[in-house]
């Protein structure tokens, strides 16, 4: 939606860097596993925002196709991108009723929910693919700020998974500081 691109424009270009330059936590705490069991090297990501993300997957030998609707996050991704020495594929893509096209051995989607596109994400996997999927859960704080429709409820990101073909190899809640969230690592079935 085009008062989503306004709206984190505005985030990004109000701050020299919104969620840092180093990955995220839990994608660098999974990185190994992750590189172990991708059948190959080929990862999306999904809402890259500033693509902390991106590079370092791609730092890791990924080819990472990178999607957002902030060419101001996107900007600021292909900036990194270049001072890292990397190639990253940066898009800018509404992904409200976006179709993913293609096959990737990892997808990953970083604090943001937009749940009719988690089957998407799921049948772009290969076969033995990986999906990592962390974001905001709800809690009482946070439900007099922010809009429900972008927080996950207790246990409904396990729940989603359990209905698609494959494993989940790790699902945790976090209750660390203001921001609970929920995080899963799923491997796609083998045919
Ligand atoms: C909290 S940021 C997360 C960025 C990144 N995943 C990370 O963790 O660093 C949320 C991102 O979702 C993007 N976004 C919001 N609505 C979108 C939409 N409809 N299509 C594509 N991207 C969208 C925003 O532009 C923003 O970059």
């Amino acid at each position: 939606m085009e008062s989503d691109r306004i709206k984190w424009n505005r985030r990004f270009g109000s701050e020299d860097s919104y969620l840092g330059e180093r990955p995220s936590p839990f994608l660098l705490q999974e990185i190994g596993r992750i590189r172990q069991l991708a059948p190959g090297r080929r990862a999306l990501d999904i809402a890259c925002g500033e693509g902390r993300n991106s590079v370092f997957l791609a730092q890791h030998g990924f080819g990472v196709t990178a999607l957002d609707i902030s060419d101001t996050g996107l900007a600021r991704g292909r900036r990194r991108a270049e001072e890292a020495g990397v190639d990253v594929d940066f898009q800018q893509i509404d992904l409200e009723g976006f179709n993913i096209s293609g096959q990737y051995d990892l997808v990953i989607n970083f604090n943001f929910l937009l749940r009719d596109l988690i089957p998407a994400e799921v049948q772009a996997l290969s076969p033995g693919g990986i999906l990592v999927f962390d974001t905001i859960r709800e809690s009482e704080a946070l439900l007099a700020s922010h809009n429900p429709a972008y927080l996950l409820g207790t246990g409904e990101l396990r729940r989603i998974f359990e209905e698609f073909s494959g494993d989940i190899l790790l699902y945790e809640e976090v209750n660390a500081g203001e921001m609970p969230t929920a995080r899963l690592l799923f491997r796609m079935a083998f045919p």
